[in-house]
This record gives C-alpha cells, structure tokens and sequence, in this order.
C-alpha cells in the first residue's frame, strides 16, 4: 500500500472509530471493536490489544491466529514498548533481541502504549505483519494519534 493511500485508509478508519466508540461502551467492548476496525480495513496479519495486569501484559482482544497469553516487564517487543513507554517499530523481527515470536509467519510487527490521563501504561497495541518492514512512521503518527484519542475515551 502506498503512503497516499495508507493515510486515506487512516483517515477513514479514524472517522469510523470516532463514530463506533464513546465513553458508554464497556472497556472490553471497545477494545475489541477497535482491533476488528483496524484488521478488517488494513487486513494485518494480526492485531490486539496486550493489557497491564499488576508486573505483566495479558492477552486482550485481538483478531488472527493465536497467541501467547502473557508477556513480562521489559521482555519482546510488547513488553520493550511498555517499560519504555514508546512505539517500537520492527523492520525484522528475526533481529529484535528476546523477540517473542507468537507465529513464525510474523516478520515485521509495530508496538504502541496506551496511556491513561495520569500517564501510565495502561495496554499496548501490537500489529504483526508477514512482509518485511511493514510498518513506517505514517503507521506510527496515525497509529499513535488514534491511540491517545482511544484512551482518553475509554481509560
Ligand atoms: N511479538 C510480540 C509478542 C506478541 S505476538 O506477536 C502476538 C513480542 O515480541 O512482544
């Protein structure tokens, strides 16, 4: 996909989600509704939600094929993105040190943090791709974009 039509792909996912989800909605509910938006228009490989549990990430909604239930503080790139409180962009899995491989067909993944109004990690999003560098910084500005917009909706 080209970035022309990534970003209109963005722009409407955005005003899509900006009319699916409000603050009446259970927590669960719109998690899983945002991972199905964002599978169905863009059809990732996988895509859901990991969420913080005490000193570990559990698995939350998501759409693909299975995957592995819990992640520690600081380990892959779920738990990189939630102990440096940042998006991670991985071109190659293969070369990310203590990458968790969930699927052997994921190559290229993108991890963001949600963050709640008092600044804390709250969940993180994590996009698995079967193409090499899959991911690039419109992904991350729009990713992160609707993410900021997420939490102040529903954390
Ligand atoms: N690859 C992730 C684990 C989650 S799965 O890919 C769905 C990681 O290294 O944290």
């Amino acid at each position: 996909m080209d970035k022309f039509d990534k970003e209109a792909n963005y722009i409407k996912i955005e005003a899509i989600l900006f009319s699916l989800i409000s603050k009446r909605d259970a927590l669960v509910s719109s998690l899983a509704n945002f991972v199905a938006v964002l599978k169905s228009q863009f059809d990732f490989f996988w895509v859901g939600f990991y969420l913080v549990d005490d000193n570990k990430l559990v698995l939350g909604p998501f759409q693909g094929p299975l995957a592995c239930t819990e992640i520690k503080f600081g380990k892959g790139v779920c738990g990189s993105a939630w102990s440096e409180c940042k998006t991670i962009v991985v071109g190659d899995v293969h070369q990310f040190p203590g990458h968790i491989a969930c699927s052997s067909e994921t190559n290229s993944e993108i991890v963001l943090p949600v963050i709640n109004a008092e600044g804390k990690v709250v969940a993180v999003l994590d996009i698995d791709s079967i193409t090499f560098n899959d991911f690039d910084a419109v992904d991350q500005k729009y990713l992160e974009k609707l993410l900021k917009w997420f939490a102040s909706q529903v954390y």
